[in-house]
């Protein structure tokens, strides 16, 4: 007979109450801020698909991570939005390409704050595809050497982390056995382990020009109705090797991230995407939603369901709200 001695409001009564019983912390540690970079000087190009982000030359990246960090933000990930594309993306692993480059600055300005960087192909393609392509398939075995040429030239420039997004099979003990035999044993690798064929990336290809020319990426990237094969993904790639896994996207994923987190002992990422950041925005300039609150709600459910870590475009803005 609970009620009437059991009353779940007498905690819920006031906000001392409320932050005394509550479960989930969400703090800046949690984030990790993507950024968009390009070539030239002084650009800073409003990403329609994408309000409040923007395509940045490195003078420009630099002041911005240096503020993201300023907001106890530990970590920034960087794709690189090259002036150049070819067949095969040669232009991701050129020792002065634009991430390189973009590591560089950002190291010598802001030490302390750890850069990690996307490894796949399809920024740098024409095609837009996340390898090499033949006759209209996207080739595994060939991908991977590509894969390790990107992770060495951005270990090079001193990147702290390196995180493959292409979906190949068996590239994470490719790159660790590329970044090993170069010296870089110390390098860790986040992999986004169960990366879903997810519609929620449309806004992303538009910051990135990364569609892909022709097909879509269903034959690398998971099927969304799958939670068992995501478990394989992630097992095989910590066997590969994989410091952190991730799960991406996050709040339609919220099953995956939980199942992930129970049954690996490792660091477990989310990517908050960029359809799931413009979905919020979108409402917010409706007034259908509070911007903020919606905000710090998927975020707090993303860490609730299991993500120690959560990359998402709201990064600034949520350590910004986290300090009051
Ligand atoms: C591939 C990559 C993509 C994203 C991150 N890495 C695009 C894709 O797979 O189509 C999407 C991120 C987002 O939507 O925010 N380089």
């Amino acid at each position: 007979m609970p009620f009437p001695q059991d009353r779940l409001r007498r905690l819920r009564a006031t906000e001392g109450f409320r932050r005394m019983v509550r479960e989930t912390r969400l703090s800046p540690d949690n984030l990790i801020a993507p950024f968009f970079v390009v070539e030239g000087r002084d650009e800073r190009q409003p990403i329609g698909s994408m309000p409040g982000q923007w395509r940045l030359s490195v003078d420009h990246l630099i002041k911005d991570a240096g503020e993201v960090y300023a907001l106890g933000v530990p970590a920034i990930l960087l794709f690189g939005v090259p002036a150049r594309k070819d067949e095969t993306g040669s232009e991701a692993w050129t020792p002065d390409g634009i991430v390189p480059r973009a590591i560089r600055a950002v190291k010598d300005r802001v030490p302390d704050l750890v850069v990690i960087t996307d490894l796949c192909v399809d920024e740098y393609t024409t095609h837009g595809h996340c390898g090499i392509v033949q006759d209209g398939r996207i080739l595994n075995d060939e991908t991977l050497e590509c894969l390790q040429k990107m992770a060495l030239s951005h270990a090079r420039a001193g990147a702290d982390m390196v995180a493959p997004s292409d979906m190949m099979d068996g590239r994470v003990a490719a790159i660790r056995r590329a970044l090993d035999a170069e010296g870089f044993s110390q390098v860790p690798i986040m992999a986004y382990a169960a990366k879903f064929a997810s519609c929620f990336y449309a806004p992303f290809r538009e910051a990135a020009a990364s569609s892909p020319q022709f097909g879509d990426r269903q034959s690398y990237q998971m099927d969304s109705a799958n939670i068992r094969e995501a478990l394989r993904e992630i097992e095989l790639d910590i066997q590969e090797g994989a410091d952190i896994v991730m799960v991406k996207p996050a709040l339609p994923y919220l099953d995956v991230i939980h199942a992930a987190r129970r049954a690996f002992d490792r660091p477990v990422a989310a990517y908050q995407v960029s359809g799931e950041y413009s979905m919020i925005k979108a409402a917010a300039q409706n007034g259908w939603l509070d911007e903020r609150r919606a905000m710090l709600e998927t975020l707090v459910s993303i860490r609730r369901a299991g993500a120690d870590l959560i990359l998402t475009y709201y990064a600034k803005e949520a350590a910004r709200a986290l300090h009051g």
